[in-house]
């Protein structure tokens, strides 16, 4: 099993650096906000309910606020005590306060009754607790969760970091490392566990082929049924900080490089080029009603 503790430490003690990553990785943001988007337009065509949102590891709330600013009732959880507490203060000063707010880790959702409930939300993001279960065991865990909490037709959206990701960082910053280490590297080929952070916390990273065996995991177990639709590379063809010097306030350049970047970020051919896939699945009734 994970040790998350020292993950959730590292998130308490690293807010303001974690509230800030979405406006260095600005490109990560848009096209996800725009991948968020897409399902939310679909789920209106069937319900003019109000949509229920939960974030797992949701973080200090940039895609929370954003969405319960949009009308939508947005429940925030995370590992992390001190980033769920900026994410509240982050909302009260966008006007809006999130339907509730737990701290949990995400592999004890089903017995946290203030989160669990079957079939009760329309959309589960999870962009985040998967970067950091090194068992498989635990990210199918954790994906069948979100999928049972998710209403069928409702939909999840789970993000990884690609094992490129970190290969790309290592060839720039410290590529020597790959032949020194060589023993790690292998074990890394296989399992996709970094555990050489600096800073201690512990990572997994997936080669893009593997999303779709977890869902396959999922779906063998015959608890939930839930599709994989489509992969989606959050950096499109941008990953490994290449659209770093991109200028925010130049609105127009940006958001004709965004419309480009979302068209390329479906294309299978260059999903190793993000360092973000976004999973998106689909929640479907065992009879397919
Ligand atoms: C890189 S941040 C991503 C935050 C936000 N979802 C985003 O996409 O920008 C990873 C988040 O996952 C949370 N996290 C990591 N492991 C977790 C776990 N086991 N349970 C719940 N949250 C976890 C961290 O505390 C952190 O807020």
């Amino acid at each position: 099993m994970t040790d998350t503790s020292i993950v959730g430490n590292w998130y308490n003690q690293n807010v303001t650096l974690e509230h800030d990553r979405l406006v260095k990785s600005r490109i990560e943001y848009s096209i996800t906000m725009r991948v968020i988007k897409k399902c939310l337009e679909e789920l209106a065509t069937t319900s003019d309910d109000q949509i229920r949102i939960l974030d797992i590891g949701g973080g200090t709330g940039r895609y929370a606020v954003e969405l319960a600013k949009q009308g939508h009732s947005v429940t925030l959880s995370d590992i992390s005590q001190s980033e769920l507490d900026y994410a509240a203060q982050f909302a009260s000063q966008n006007g809006v306060t999130l339907a509730k707010i737990v701290q949990v880790d995400a592999r004890q959702v089903r017995d946290n009754e203030l989160l669990f409930q079957h079939g009760f939300y329309d959309l589960v993001l999870c962009m985040g607790p998967m970067y950091h279960l090194l068992e498989e065991s635990e990210r199918v865990s954790l994906l069948e969760s979100c999928a049972l909490m998710t209403k069928p037709g409702g939909f999840v959206i789970a993000a990884f970091v690609t094992k490129y990701a970190h290969l790309r960082d290592l060839a720039q910053k410290d590529p020597k490392r790959l032949k020194d280490e060589r023993e790690f590297y292998t074990q890394y080929f296989s399992t996709g566990k970094y555990t050489r952070n600096s800073n201690a916390i512990v990572s997994h990273h997936v080669d893009v082929g593997e999303v779709q065996g977890l869902f396959n995991k999922v779906q063998d177990r015959k608890v939930v049924d839930i599709v994989l639709e489509k992969l989606i590379g959050c950096e499109a063809f941008l990953g490994g900080g290449l659209a770093a010097n991109m200028d925010l306030n130049d609105s127009e350049t940006y958001e004709a490089w965004v419309e480009v970047l979302v068209r390329y970020s479906t294309d299978i051919h260059a999903l190793g080029a993000s360092d973000h896939i976004a999973a998106v699945a689909r929640r479907i009734n065992r009879n397919n009603t």
